[in-house]
């Protein structure tokens, strides 16, 4: 049995004191952060993390973060030096996890025996209340593995319940996408994932950023994908075909006569959009907002595809455009594939 642990202004206190009692007995708790709904448990008890893996079909050989709500909390689970902890002080709370050194007192199934460990220092009130009365908690994004990041505890109770102890119910998260992950181990840091946390906030406050290729979200980056070349993650279980191209994605939502696709598209685009459309927003924001919302939503509709169109890669546009690539089935991305859009569609009609 799953409690739905319903939170406002007036019973704050009470919510929270439910969700730790339940975390510190060693149970699974889904709650919100600023970026996505985390799933969560003691991140110092490896029985109570062995349950997250179970909830969310997670392999054993994929990490979870340690969330904290303090200073203190860091230097617990992690190795830090008066340099990196003046760095975190101009950061943290916010959307950008880092990796350290881990500390000896982190069971090894958080680190899948890694002697490292990803530290996040969420900036919502209810996370931050939650993690003050429990200690470090250990929290993957809440969805089942693979599936599109939980942005709303309703996606949460449809598809976890009877899979944690709790789930509380606080809405839409504020951002959308996950956190930016930097490794600070190494010289320059190194960008592991793009995401809510600015690349251009993080060199103005951090320095140079080393970023590998694949932080894009192509397999291999320095290739051009063909369409048809498969890989998923974040995604929907239909097939969404990214049309990187503008002009080319305006023509084929407006072309397109078969009516089997939703066009996933930005407010200056819904014109063009002729049949069923999700508009994601007017700006980055509003666009990460609502991505994995209407990926959810694709998947609930009666449509076989959807179709969605590619947006500037500055700011919180980096994150977004990582994850719509790695949740892409196809991605029509070289000038000859574009002119077959229709043929690599009907490939899958
Ligand atoms: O916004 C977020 O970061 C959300 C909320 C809930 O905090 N969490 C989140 O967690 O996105 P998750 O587990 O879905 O993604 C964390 C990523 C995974 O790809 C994992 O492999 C990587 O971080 N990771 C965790 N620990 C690591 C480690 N020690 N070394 C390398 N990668 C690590
Ligand atoms: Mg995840």
């Amino acid at each position: 049995m799953t409690l739905v642990i319903d939170i406002n202004k007036d019973n704050f206190n009470n919510a929270i004191n439910t969700a730790s009692e339940i975390i510190k007995g060693g149970g699974t708790v889904v709650f919100p952060t600023e970026t996505v709904y985390g799933l969560g448990a003691d991140a110092l008890s490896s029985e109570a993390c062995g349950k997250i893996f179970q909830a969310k079909k997670r392999p054993a050989d994929n990490p979870l973060i340690v969330h904290v709500s303090n200073f203190d909390m860091v230097k617990q689970v992690a190795e830090i030096n008066d340099d990196l902890l003046i760095k975190m002080r101009k950061i943290w709370p916010g959307p950008l996890t880092l990796l350290l050194k881990k500390k000896k007192i982190v069971p090894d199934v958080v680190t899948s025996n890694m002697d490292t460990v990803c530290i996040r220092f969420p900036d919502n009130e209810i996370a931050l209340a939650l993690i003050e009365k429990t200690g470090p908690i250990a929290a993957p994004s809440a969805n089942i593995a693979t599936k599109p990041s939980i942005v709303d505890s309703s996606d949460a109770i449809k598809e976890l319940d009877g899979r944690v102890d709790a789930i509380i119910n606080a809405g839409r998260v504020k951002y959308g996408v996950e956190s930016t992950i930097l490794d600070v181990t190494c010289s320059p840091y190194e960008l592991l994932r793009p995401g809510a946390f600015s690349l251009e906030d993080i060199k103005k406050l951090l320095g140079d950023v080393h970023i590998d290729s694949v932080a894009w979200g192509y397999k291999e980056s320095s290739k051009a994908l063909t369409p048809g070349m498969k890989y998923r993650h974040y995604a929907p279980s239909k097939k969404l075909i990214l049309i990187e191209n503008n002009q080319k994605f305006q023509e084929f939502v407006q072309s397109d006569l078969s009516m089997d696709f939703i066009a996933l598209c930005s407010m200056e685009n819904a014109a063009y959009a002729k049949y069923d459309k999700f508009i994601l927003g007017n700006d980055i924001y509003e666009v990460a907002h609502n991505l994995f919302y209407y990926f959810r939503m694709l998947d609930s509709s009666d449509k076989k595809f959807g179709v969605i169109q590619s947006f500037p890669e500055n700011g919180m546009g980096f994150g977004v455009m990582n994850r719509i690539r790695k949740a892409s089935y196809s991605i029509i991305k070289d000038k000859e594939n574009i002119d077959n859009i229709n043929n690599v569609l009907n490939e899958y009609r």
